[in-house]
């Protein structure tokens, strides 16, 4: 794989960010929609998680991210979190894009999610498992609430979830333990759920455990496919980004925390070879 400092001056890659390893499971559907595009994979593994986090800190490190894939071109970067996208989106959109460069963009993962879940439910009854910081956001209830005035959302905040994948703890018994407690707990506030999102991109490296333990019948949402939809539907409609963004089907992966560590956990989630490289964030900026 060639080096990003050999690309970055001839290229404009699309920014997949994520506090850690969950947004691979967005980026690899993104490339099977949209293989010809460039993109800057930015895992913050140093300061992972973020999902239980402060409003503020996830901000700052959000921010902190979101700035370093704009030095190396990107025009566009997706906070391929949904954390980072509750607590953070917003403000750098209102406050941090017109200040730093207007004809930037950033989106998000849960309005993609949301937008898409219409059909999805007959009971109109919507469970939704995600961290302390999106649960505590109110994110999902809101933008559901604007589009869907029929549809109840109940939430369960997973505070131990990312923690297991990200240490690679996810397949072992204990973690069974904790992801059978959360299901019980939010079909016990909500008996007539019968589709439930997965709100953290990290989620669908467990999604075969937390199918095993939801009742046959209930519709499972992960949202790879919903995002890598939602983003081929934006470059069509926005051709003053599309047309910005370089097309030459190149990856590159970088990390705030060891190489060797990243290489080998983001290779189990890919199901492929990867080459990563560690990026020191300034973070004064
Ligand atoms: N994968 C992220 C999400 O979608 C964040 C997990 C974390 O860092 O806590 O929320």
């Amino acid at each position: 794989m060639e080096k990003i400092d050999n690309i970055l001056d001839k290229s404009c890659p699309i920014g997949i960010f994520d506090s850690g390893y969950g947004g691979l499971t967005i980026l690899e559907k993104i490339r099977e929609q949209l293989p010809e595009y460039d993109y800057i994979y930015l895992g913050d593994n140093a300061r992972t998680p973020y999902g239980t986090r402060s409003f503020d800190v996830v901000y700052k490190f959000t921010l902190e991210c979101v700035t370093q894939l704009f030095e190396m071109g990107c025009q566009l970067v997706i906070l391929a979190c949904n954390t980072a996208s509750a607590k953070a989106l917003r403000s750098i959109q209102q406050n941090d894009l017109p200040r730093i460069d207007p004809s930037r963009r950033v989106l998000g993962v849960i309005r993609p999610t949301v937008e898409l879940i219409e059909n999805q439910t007959h009971t109109r009854h919507i469970g939704l498992l995600a961290t302390p910081g999106t649960v505590q956001s109110g994110s999902y209830p809101l933008e559901i609430a604007k589009l869907y005035k029929d549809i109840t959302v109940t939430s369960e905040a997973c505070p131990l979830w990312v923690a297991l994948i990200e240490n690679n703890e996810h397949r072992n018994q204990g973690a069974d333990y904790f992801i059978r407690k959360n299901i019980d707990n939010l079909l016990k506030n909500d008996p007539l759920i019968d589709t439930v999102i997965l709100g953290c991109t990290h989620y669908p490296l467990i999604q075969d455990r937390i199918e095993a333990f939801l009742p046959k019948g209930i519709n499972v949402i992960s949202q790879g496919k919903l995002v890598a939809y939602s983003l081929a539907d934006y470059l069509k409609r926005h051709p003053e980004i599309e047309s910005k963004c370089s097309k030459n089907g190149r990856i590159n992966y970088l990390t705030t925390e060891s190489v060797e560590k990243f290489t080998v956990s983001a290779s189990v989630f890919l199901k492929s070879e990867i080459q990563a490289e560690h990026i020191d964030l300034d973070e004064n900026k």
